[in-house]
């Protein structure tokens, strides 16, 4: 009777208890997705070895890894197939490849992978894809005040410009190439002799060309085989900055002085594919006194990489764009062609070719600054450093709204004649 009861009570038990397990997995089951994931990310996040390759013991690793635990979980609301979301892929392994600080930060275009949008930490949005947001009334649903949207764009302003208001106080973020974003995305960075960035920026305190010593003999070696005035590069030969009018008119002034432009690529008659360009950029570096770097749009701060195949192949940059170049580039090192126009670029041209010295002072930077490529090391590189603010604190807490978004983006005069996003 005793052991009956006593058998009796443990067979409810362990019925009971049973029961109590199996709801627990099946309820685990279904809704702990998120926390998995979140689990899975945060300890691909802990085994990371630091940016130089070391293995760290796992007391290091602790500490190390220990204030950037939590993933960060950044969302592409538009397209991720578009460029620049393309870069980044899914997850976090570009953070990884790219051997960056903080390696934490899930990128996807899912927006199940959490079960709300207000649980990424970011939302990010592509500049040009906005107005598929608006003709589909394709908004996040919902917002968390410690979010941060982030307005990306790497083409020109001019060529993709917001005039709808809706946009005002929607952002706390801008990723573009202005440099008064919160982020900046391009493509140069300026380095001074101790290996500090100093730039683009916009107030460089550039030593002037007359305190600069004159060049060495080394570079003038290099300097005195040049024969031919000057290379383009081309591709788009209909640009909304009508460089290649520019450009014919340029020849016309040019060819009083016996001088013309060559212009590679499919809107001229010299060839060079792409596999080719670094032998065409020997060839430039050899032969040319200039080389051609004309964006295809006019706006403020748009400066592609173009000005990189000059200034490392000891050709002058003559730049055509809206930037104010002084926050590209070291003063007396290039010639403005917007500023100068045709007739005045023509005879300042001439002019340097004609004067070995006048030449040579364009060079004389190269002793106190070099130009890199943003992304050739994980300290300036753009998505590194994206990966980085979303794991700053402080950064993160700071309400930023961008009150005034349009006109911050948009040329002025724009949106008074194309009235519409
Ligand atoms: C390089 O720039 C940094 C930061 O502006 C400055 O502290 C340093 O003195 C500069 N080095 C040289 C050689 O000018
Ligand atoms: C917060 O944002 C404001 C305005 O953008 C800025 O002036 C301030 O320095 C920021 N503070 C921190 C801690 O980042
Ligand atoms: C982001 O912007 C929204 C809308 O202006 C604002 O309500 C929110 O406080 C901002 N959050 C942060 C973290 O900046
Ligand atoms: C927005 O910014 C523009 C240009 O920066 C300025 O002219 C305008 O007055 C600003 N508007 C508001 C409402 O702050």
């Amino acid at each position: 009777m005793h052991g009956f009861v006593k058998w009796f009570k443990m067979k409810t038990f362990y019925c009971i208890a049973t029961t109590f397990a199996i709801f627990v997995m099946f309820y685990m089951n279904n809704t702990s997705y998120l926390k998995k994931t979140k689990i899975e990310v945060f300890s691909s996040a802990m085994i990371t070895s630091r940016p130089n390759g070391e293995r760290t013991t796992e007391r290091e690793a602790f500490y190390v890894t220990r204030p950037r635990t939590r993933t960060r979980y950044i969302l592409l609301w538009t397209n991720p197939r578009n460029y620049p979301f393309v870069y980044f892929g899914e997850g976090n392994s570009i953070f990884k490849n790219k051997k960056c600080k903080y390696t934490n930060c899930y990128v996807t275009g899912n927006r199940q992978i959490l079960r709300d949008v207000k649980e990424y930490d970011i939302i990010a949005f592509n500049g040009p894809q906005l107005i598929t947001i608006m003709t589909n009334d394709d908004w996040p649903r919902g917002r968390s005040i410690r979010q941060k949207y982030v307005y990306t764009n790497i083409e020109a302003a001019s060529n993709y410009p917001l005039c709808s208001k809706a946009w005002n106080n929607y952002f706390n973020w801008t990723w573009t190439y202005k440099l008064d974003s919160d982020a900046i995305w391009g493509y140069i960075v300026i380095k001074n002799t101790s290996n500090h960035v100093i730039g683009p920026s916009t107030n460089i305190d550039w030593i002037v060309t007359d305190d600069m010593d004159p060049v060495d003999e080394d570079v003038k070696k290099k300097l005195s085989f040049k024969s031919e005035a000057a290379a383009w590069f081309v591709s788009n030969c209909n640009t909304v900055s009508k460089r290649e009018d520019y450009v014919n008119r340029l020849s016309v002034y040019l060819n009083d002085y016996n001088l013309k432009v060559d212009i590679y690529g499919s809107c001229g008659t010299l060839q060079c594919p792409k596999p080719y360009m670094k032998r065409c950029l020997e060839e430039v570096q050899r032969k040319y006194y200039f080389y051609f770097a004309f964006e295809n749009a006019i706006s403020e701060d748009y400066v592609t990489e173009k000005i990189l195949n000059a200034v490392n192949h000891y050709a002058v940059p003559v730049v055509f764009g809206g930037a104010d170049y002084t926050r590209f580039l070291p003063p007396g090192s290039y010639l403005d062609a917007y500023k100068l126009g045709p007739k005045e670029l023509a005879k300042e041209m001439y002019d340097i070719i004609e004067n070995r010295e006048l030449y040579y002072r364009f060079f004389r930077w190269r002793k106190y600054y070099s130009y890199h490529l943003k992304h050739e090391s994980p300290d300036t590189d753009d998505y590194c450093r994206f990966c980085e603010m979303a794991n700053d604190e402080a950064l993160m807490a700071n309400i930023t709204i961008y009150d005034n978004f349009t006109s911050w983006w948009t040329p002025p005069g724009i949106c008074t004649v194309i009235d519409h996003f």
